[in-house]
């Protein structure tokens, strides 16, 4: 039987290592030949997983790691190469099926390479849709490849949206835990330290999608990914706390019924399904117990607490460039809040003052504008955080 060829973009990251989980569950090497895996900074983990994989080529982002990945993998015959250049080169080498999982909008590039050498993708890397939403689905439309949502609210609508149905469907309703600061007061969340903002209380992710989850901004993220994904207008995307995480998104039809899919909050079911799409293949993911929650709850969001979702409804309808600039600002806020440069309520207040003076020129459909909005909102971005007119913690 052929293997299927594999790329993970993102490998040492979360998700990248729970698609690492996936792979093995399902026979590792002796069901699928890995063309790539690639890295940050994390060479320990890139060379531990190269080793067990064998993949055609390990890339690290960071250059200066290079030297650590090659001593790591001396003698394995596993290429290596590093820079972003080598990772948007290895993101185009051919494969079936590649999980982009880089961090922000770094994942980009490397995502549309992928989609442009013809391989189906299992998109977790929401910023690809949030900046580039018309030239990504143009690009897989053009290579006639599947885009397989992985974030798991976007698996979850994905896996009851008929497609087949389209006109009957009203609306789409994301799913979001509400994050740590839920229940927190205005006066509550001016004071959180980062410590506390990176600690979800369902899910286990890394840093960036933590924070974002705590701001809200990651649902802000999500209502512009799953707008383009499932091509469907802002005003049939609600939003709706859900602080269990047991129901990951819901599709609703002309005749009254709410389709929901349900789940352990894990991600590698949505991996698994992205991967196995549009067979089911099996996972070691704990089954739902009815018996361990008694009930389920829902809640409207509050946009007073969590502007972030105001302003990612405004930047999708305003359309453009502009969800691009919103998450560049947002990048750029959240290090420096990880850093105790910001207060956690200046994160929204950075991004509204970047998106209030920024000039975008252009259009989502074309890189090199995406690359210019992103640059610039992030250079306004650092220039509002260095005026000192945010208080920080
Ligand atoms: N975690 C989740 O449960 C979850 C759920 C839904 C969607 N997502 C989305 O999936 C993506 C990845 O999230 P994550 O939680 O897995 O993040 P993560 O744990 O921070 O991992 C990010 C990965 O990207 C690599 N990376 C970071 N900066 C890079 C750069 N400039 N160039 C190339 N590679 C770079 C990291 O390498 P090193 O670690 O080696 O530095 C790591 O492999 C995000 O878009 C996130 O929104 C995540």
């Amino acid at each position: 039987m052929v293997k299927r060829r594999l790329s993970i973009l993102g490998s040492t990251g979360s998700i990248g290592r729970s698609t690492v989980d996936v792979i093995d569950h399902l026979g590792g090497t002796k069901t699928f030949d890995i063309i790539a895996l690639t890295g940050g900074s994390n060479a320990k983990k890139l060379a531990e997983q190269a080793l067990a994989l064998r993949p055609e080529i390990a890339v690290i982002s960071n250059e200066a790691a290079l030297a650590e990945l090659q001593a790591l993998l001396s003698g394995s015959g596993i290429e290596t190469a590093a820079g972003d250049t080598a990772v948007i080169e290895a993101a185009g080498r051919r494969a079936d099926w590649t999980m982009s999982a880089i961090a922000g909008a770094a994942g980009l590039r490397p995502t549309l390479e992928a989609i442009r050498a013809g391989s189906a993708i299992g998109l977790a890397n929401k910023e690809s849709m949030v900046c580039a939403g018309p030239l990504v689905t143009a690009e897989a439309k053009r290579a006639n490849i599947p885009i397989l949502p992985v974030d798991s609210e976007h698996n979850a609508i994905f896996q009851v949206f008929n497609e087949a149905q389209r006109d009957t469907i009203e609306r789409i309703i994301l799913t979001a835990s509400g994050g740590p600061f839920r229940t927190f007061t205005l006066q509550q969340m001016q004071k959180v330290t980062p410590a506390q903002a990176l600690a979800h209380p369902n899910w286990s992710m890394g840093a960036g999608i933590s924070l974002d989850s705590a701001t809200m901004f990651n649902k802000g993220l999500e209502l512009i990914e799953a707008a383009h994904l499932f091509d469907m207008p802002s005003e049939k995307i609600e939003i709706v706390v859900h602080p269990q995480s047991v129901i990951h998104s819901m599709v609703g039809y002309s005749d009254g019924s709410v389709l929901a899919q349900m789940g352990e909050p894990d991600m590698r079911t949505p991996i698994a399904n992205a991967l196995g799409w549009p067979q089911r293949v099996s996972t070691s993911v704990e089954r739902l117990d009815f018996r361990k929650f008694s009930r389920l709850d829902f809640e409207m969001p509050d946009e007073t607490r969590f502007p972030a979702l105001r302003i990612a409804r405004e930047t999708l309808e305003a359309g453009g460039l502009a969800p691009c600039a919103m998450n560049a600002a947002k990048e750029v806020a959240a290090e420096a809040f990880l850093n105790e440069r910001l207060a956690f309520l200046d994160l929204a207040a950075i991004v509204d003052q970047v998106l209030e003076r920024i000039d975008l020129h252009g259009t989502a459909e074309n890189l090199n504008d995406i690359l210019g909005a992103d640059c610039e909102a992030r250079r306004v971005a650092a220039e509002e955080i260095a005026s000192g007119r945010f208080r920080g913690p």
